[in-house]
């Protein structure tokens, strides 16, 4: 069943996905409704910014905003009657127990059957369990909707996410009517033409030159696609831990390691640093939920049981080893400097560098923090007695101790040596394995890498 009569696009939830979506997608020929419930980001975004740090967004709002291409409101009923593609971008917290908590995919899917033509096409962005979209189906049928279901996962990263959706690798659409997968495949086909021109208006450069591939899947393996991806990166980035660790045990150095074991082809470099381990929205998430959509299957996926367990040691890992080198952290002074979970993103969400502090805080020393973008994010995940500097030279002075938990650039391009005479101790944590070691023993630091 292809859309015979094509309107415009809704899409459900402004979060890191759909705003992206909106913003993308409204600035190469669609009309874009937007629906977020939240009034603060609703009010935030109707000025022409996003509520988070991302490269290249803000100018795609104020465009398809002045040119009233995107919509922003709050009203399922418009916006829904006046689409023929209906995007659902709403958040999956997990569950205590670790599983995904859908009840905003579900109230999305309601909401949204109240309203939606027959004929359209209602499209699943969020990262769901696999065999969500058969239930949803399941609903549809039962409220007498006629849909066409279409799973179609998001790859974008945090702080690259407009340039990770122009230039793609893949783009992933799965469902039973081949014809609403292809409607679907259509809207990415229409952005991949006018990349040049959405990438101008966003101020990104235009160096890139990835043929990204479109996938045609069934509903299911496009559900069970997104999850498995996630938590093979996830895997790759404990797998290099454990190196790691045996690395710091015998005088290896796991960057070099990594470096001569990726540039096997079947292998591939990427995703196999070693450090702090992973944090966000997503990582976590995804493999505990892939974990008990395993187990409500019988299948036990011990394999990422594993990798979850390395990752949450990471921290006290690191904390472990600055004691070793300190022999005390009482009393010491301690700056961790990026409590965003990775550079580029004012996101703090189960945040390595936050879990660094937090430990090292309990542990007695005197932690004193900065980040250039995720010092509000983080505030209220860090312990009472963290102070917050609004520059990474308040939160260094009088420190023993620096650990760069976060890769932000500002960190890695900055004289060290200057910094160096504002410091009371010498110990420089790189946590992020991102530190050439001999320029900063040079420097008079002594260096501690993760697994060097
Ligand atoms: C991840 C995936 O990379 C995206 O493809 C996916 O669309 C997204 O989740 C999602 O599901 O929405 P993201 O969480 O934004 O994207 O960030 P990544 O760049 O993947 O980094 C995740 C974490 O792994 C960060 O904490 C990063 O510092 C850490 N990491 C990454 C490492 O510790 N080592 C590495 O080698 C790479």
């Amino acid at each position: 069943m292809a859309i015979t009569n094509h309107k415009n696009i809704t899409i459900i939830g402004a979060g890191y996905v759909g705003l992206s979506t909106a913003a993308l997608l409204s600035n190469c020929g669609y009309k874009v409704y937007l629906i977020e419930i939240d009034k603060q980001r609703l009010d935030t975004i109707n000025t022409g910014k996003s509520f988070f740090y991302e490269d290249g967004i803000d100018p795609l709002i104020k465009n398809a905003l002045e040119k009233e291409s995107l919509i922003p409101t709050d009203n399922y009923m418009t916006a829904v009657q006046d689409s023929s593609i209906v995007f659902s971008c709403v958040g999956t917290p997990d569950n205590p127990d670790g599983s995904s908590n859908l009840s905003y995919v579900y109230s999305a899917a309601q909401e949204t059957a109240k309203y939606i033509a027959s004929g359209s096409v209602f499209v699943q962005k969020s990262t769901v369990p696999v065999g969500t979209g058969e239930s949803i189906e399941e609903m549809f049928k039962t409220k007498g909707v006629n849909v066409a279901y279409v799973s179609n996962p998001e790859f974008l990263r945090e702080g690259t996410a407009i340039s990770d959706s122009l230039w793609f690798d893949r783009i992933v659409a799965g469902g039973q009517d081949k014809d609403a997968v292809n409607d679907i495949i259509n809207v990415y086909k229409k952005l991949e033409q006018n990349r040049n021109s959405v990438a101008k208006i966003a101020g990104l450069s235009q160096e890139y030159t990835s043929k990204g591939e479109y996938f045609s899947t069934n509903r299911n393996s496009a559900e069970l696609i997104k999850v498995t991806s996630n938590a093979f990166l996830a895997l790759k980035i404990s797998f290099a831990n454990s190196i790691a660790k045996l690395a710091d045990k015998t005088n290896a150095d796991v960057v070099e390691v990594m470096d001569a074991v990726g540039a096997d082809k079947r292998i591939g470099r990427a995703f196999l640093n070693a450090g702090r381990g992973y944090g966000g929205g997503c990582f976590p998430k995804d493999v505990s939920g892939l974990i008990s959509s395993g187990l409500h299957h019988g299948v036990d996926l011990k394999i990422m049981t594993s990798a979850t367990e390395v990752n949450e040691s990471m921290p006290s890992y690191i904390v472990e080893k600055i004691q070793d080198i300190v022999h005390e952290l009482k009393g010491r002074k301690v700056a961790v400097l990026g409590l965003s979970f990775k550079s580029g993103t004012s996101d703090a969400r189960k945040s390595p560098g936050v879990k660094l502090a937090n430990i090292l805080s309990k542990n007695g020393a005197i932690v004193s923090v900065f980040d250039p973008k995720a010092s509000n994010e983080a505030s209220d995940d860090l312990r009472r007695d963290i102070s917050i500097e609004g520059s990474m030279l308040k939160a260094i002075s009088n420190s023993d101790v620096v650990v760069i938990a976060t890769d932000w650039p500002e960190f890695i391009k900055t004289d060290w040596l200057r910094l160096k005479s504002k410091m009371s101790g010498d110990l420089f944590v790189d946590a992020v394995n991102s530190f050439e070691k001999g320029e900063l023993t040079k420097q008079g630091f002594k260096y501690m890498g993760i697994g060097r």
